[in-house]
């Protein structure tokens, strides 16, 4: 689990001691809503990637061992030289088989906890693939913001996953193999090791997991690219507009003081020029 990133969207409240991925999302923190994820897709060990500066939180708050038997193991990235990079520093401690990558400013709301890595993980086994992903549809001007995925031909679109024979990193809406945007969940087959470290710097100076992914794919791997399933719904903490929205989100599902929540909210907007005591009476 990549969680190394300096957070300059989030400034000033990532600039001092708090990780974005240590921010609440409702009850929970980011990273712990990604590690119950995991565990409930049936991962039990987890390696971090962090940054020297976020050891003393993450590390300390995690610790060796979490709840369902899952464990934890740190590695660090100490210059900010990209996601591929990240990824390639938890070699040593990733073992030997395929593995899945989750971004740590990703937190998925899903009517079945876990239910989208676990359909990655089925379709890249089904298919003997090499490279996997979870993928959503996002509007040709957004489009530019992610790694987009090329479908094959025929490739299964509308099924449950669909064949992809490449991936290009932040393209220009122009040259968009598709709309169909990487979602921060990834397999992949250990081949990834030496594909990053053939990986030179591309997008923005910063050696991208999407250009080996694409190096992987061109020398003969398959790629499975699953779609976002209902009301499975990607929410990226890394930006203060839509990291508000997911701990909205996730405040209204609360079980104990969601409705509570909910009801405040639908007074607020609705009297937006009545003071508090008012609106909640
Ligand atoms: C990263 C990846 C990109 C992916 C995105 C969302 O970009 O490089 O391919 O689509 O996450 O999962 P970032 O948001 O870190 O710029």
């Amino acid at each position: 689990m990549p969680a190394a990133g300096l957070g300059t969207r989030l400034r000033p409240l990532t600039s001092g001691v708090l990780p974005k991925e240590m921010l609440p999302v409702g009850r929970r923190l980011a990273l712990e809503r990604i590690v119950d994820e995991l565990a409930a897709s049936g991962i039990r060990r987890i390696v971090f990637v962090i940054s020297p500066a976020k050891e003393d939180t993450i590390r300390r708050h995690f610790g060796e061992r979490g709840a369902d038997g899952v464990t934890f193991a740190y590695a660090l990235q100490s210059e900010m030289r990209g996601l591929g990079d990240a990824v390639l520093r938890a070699e040593e401690l990733a073992g030997a088989g395929p593995f899945v990558v989750a971004l740590g400013d990703a937190v998925f709301e899903e009517p079945a906890p876990g239910g989208l890595t676990l359909r990655l993980v089925d379709a890249f086994s089904a298919q003997n693939a090499s490279v996997g992903l979870a993928v959503q549809r996002v509007p040709r001007e957004r489009i530019g913001r992610y790694g987009v995925v090329r479908p094959a031909p025929g490739g299964g679109a509308g099924g449950p996953f669909l064949a992809i024979t490449d991936i290009v990193e932040k393209p220009a809406p122009e040259d968009a193999p598709s709309d169909l945007a990487a979602a921060a969940r990834y397999v992949v087959a250990p081949g990834i090791w030496d594909c990053l470290r053939r990986t030179r710097p591309g997008k923005d100076g910063e050696i991208q997991l999407t250009d080996a992914l694409r190096t992987m794919l061109s020398e003969g791997g398959r790629g499975v690219a699953v779609p976002l399933g209902p009301g499975e719904v990607r929410h990226d903490i890394g930006g203060l507009d839509s990291y508000f929205r997911a701990f909205a989100a996730f405040a209204l599902r609360d079980e104990e003081h969601g409705a509570g929540l909910g009801q405040w909210l639908r007074a607020r907007l609705n009297h937006s020029d009545s003071d508090e005591e008012k609106s909640s009476a």
